[in-house]
């Protein structure tokens, strides 16, 4: 059963009010080395748990991963998902859109030796689906969705290239310290724009065209020092206010009573949808 979209569940508006309020552009002039710093910050991210999230997804999909299976992975980050699934199948192509995140992923690919990830630099919504109809067993996206503006387009375009399956993963909910710190900081009552959460989305659009999705969630942990957290929050903050030195001290004092023992450990949550091509 196809329903049509726009006369079932008007997910576009509120997609479109969330994206708004969320996607703005990041005012940081404490320190003009900030994206270096933050880049570095989400590999030691996955070395600071020997990639739990990844492995937590693995095991999570193992019913339907095969050792001949050639995936395509969207948006790849520094390979937070990408490492452990390279391990299970036998290529992954991994897209990224930023330049430094290509180089570096390519990086931590070569020093881990890990050799059946070819990774592309390109715009996933640009990629014509004439050339990539039906080459992958599975197209998966990890913390993606935020990143698309037309996300029916971009399911669609998943559907396409995929000739079994396709999955997304999207983290659950934002730790207490970021949206304490943010109402502390900014003075503001925190309203949600932080969320990760956006699978109801996916699974509604899908829902709609008569798709069945198998969902479940994972939980994993993540551990970040003093400087390491300060920058993750300020990562979120520097979207409302420009975060100069003053601002950027008051984060990192703020931030302190967080801490055990130096470190942050934050508890995470994410769910793990998959469907099978029609
Ligand atoms: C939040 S990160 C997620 C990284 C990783 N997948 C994970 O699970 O942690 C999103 C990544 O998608 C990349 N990205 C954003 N838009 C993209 C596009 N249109 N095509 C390919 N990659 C894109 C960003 O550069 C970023 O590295």
């Amino acid at each position: 059963m196809e329903h049509e979209s726009s006369s079932y569940i008007d997910w576009r508006q509120v997609w479109n009010g969330m994206r708004k309020a969320r996607i703005r552009p990041l005012r940081i002039t404490y320190d003009k080395d900030f994206e270096r710093h933050f880049l570095a910050d989400q590999f030691a991210k996955d070395q600071s748990n020997n990639y739990e999230y990844g492995r937590e997804v693995v095991k999570n999909l193992s019913g339907l991963l095969s050792s001949d299976f050639e995936v395509l992975e969207i948006g790849a980050g520094p390979g937070t998902l990408t490492i452990p699934l390279a391990g299970k199948v036998k290529m992954v192509t991994a897209m990224e859109i930023s330049a430094k995140m290509v180089t570096a992923l390519g990086k931590e690919l070569g020093n881990k030796q890990v050799e059946n990830v070819e990774v592309i630099k390109n715009d996933w919504m640009k990629v014509a689906e004439y050339k990539v109809k039906g080459k992958f067993d599975l197209v998966i996206c990890s913390h993606f969705l935020w990143q698309v503006e037309d996300l029916e387009l971009h399911l669609k375009k998943m559907e396409n290239a995929s000739r079994k399956f396709c999955a997304i993963i999207q983290p659950s909910g934002r730790d207490a310290v970021v949206r304490e710190t943010y109402e502390a900081i900014v003075s503001h009552p925190y309203q949600g724009q932080f969320e990760p959460d956006a699978d109801i989305f996916p699974y509604i659009i899908l829902r709609q065209k008569g798709r069945l999705l198998n969902t479940s969630s994972i939980e994993y942990a993540i551990k970040r020092d003093r400087q390491q957290l300060a920058r993750y929050v300020t990562s979120f903050i520097g979207r409302y206010i420009e975060v100069d030195k003053k601002v950027s001290e008051a984060i990192k004092e703020f931030v302190k009573k967080y801490l055990r023992n130096d470190f942050h450990i934050e508890q995470c949550k994410a769910m793990v949808m998959w469907w099978r091509i029609v």
